[in-house]
């Protein structure tokens, strides 16, 4: 899966989009759309992006981890669904009910609901690694997602010992490849389902090449 992550400031982010998406498609399940993208570009030009992940069968995910009130989460997807996005990430701290309240309201948009378990990055640990009753504060967000039904979760690719450990209950989707530090066949061999990756490729003046090298390392893993 694509991160669609442009540099900061980057001017022209449709064109960076549509030109991103062209070149990589084929090697490619999804696209995955942060922020940083979604918030200075209008809801039209999100639609547009969407309908060409779309024209290429890939799915399109809003990566806004989404960690508030029931209404607001709601009124949120509304919003993502209309622009096209097929799921969005939410943030299991919000609780168990505001986050089976946002799946109902997910799946009623035939959208998908994935949650963090386990971020990428260094700091992850300071959250979702403190203790909570006796067990690390992931393992009762891996209960909350399951019991809310969610269609995946995140377990950071640099987690490989938590991705080993996660129950296969649900696909799991796993950031933080090559510019973090992770090892895409260590971490699909851990378990991940899929893979997220970002800087690695957008920022590489091959962006196919390297999405294609990506592709044959996880097809060259048995699992
Ligand atoms: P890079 O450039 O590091 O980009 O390949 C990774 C992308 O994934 C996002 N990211 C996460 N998203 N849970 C998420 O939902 C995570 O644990 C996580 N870690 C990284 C990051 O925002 C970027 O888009």
């Amino acid at each position: 899966m694509l991160a669609l992550d442009p540099r900061t400031n980057r001017r022209n982010l449709s064109e960076f989009a549509a030109k991103t998406i062209r070149v990589v498609e084929q090697h490619i399940c999804a696209v995955k759309m942060n922020f940083h993208i979604i918030l200075p570009l209008s809801a039209s030009e999100i639609s547009q992006i969407n309908k060409l992940a779309h024209s290429f069968g890939l799915q399109s995910i809003a990566d806004i981890k989404l960690n508030d009130i029931e209404n607001t989460n709601e009124v949120a997807v509304e919003h993502l669904t209309n622009m096209g996005f097929d799921a969005v990430i939410a943030n299991p701290f919000m609780g168990r009910g505001g986050l089976a309240a946002l799946v109902q309201k997910a799946h009623r948009a035939s959208a998908g609901v994935i949650a963090l378990v386990y971020m990428s990055h260094p700091g992850a640990i300071e959250g979702f690694g403190l203790e909570f009753g006796g067990r690390g504060l992931y393992e009762e967000f891996l209960v909350r997602a399951a019991d809310a039904r969610v269609d995946g979760i995140v377990v950071g690719a640099t987690q490989l010992d938590i991705l080993t450990h996660t129950p296969k209950q649900l696909p799991i989707y796993s950031p933080g490849i090559g510019a973090q530090g992770g090892d895409a066949v260590k971490a699909f061999s851990s378990g991940a389902d899929y893979l997220i990756i970002g800087r690695s490729i957008v920022e590489s003046r091959w962006p196919a090449k390297v999405a294609k090298e990506f592709q044959n390392k996880i097809l060259s893993v048995r699992k």
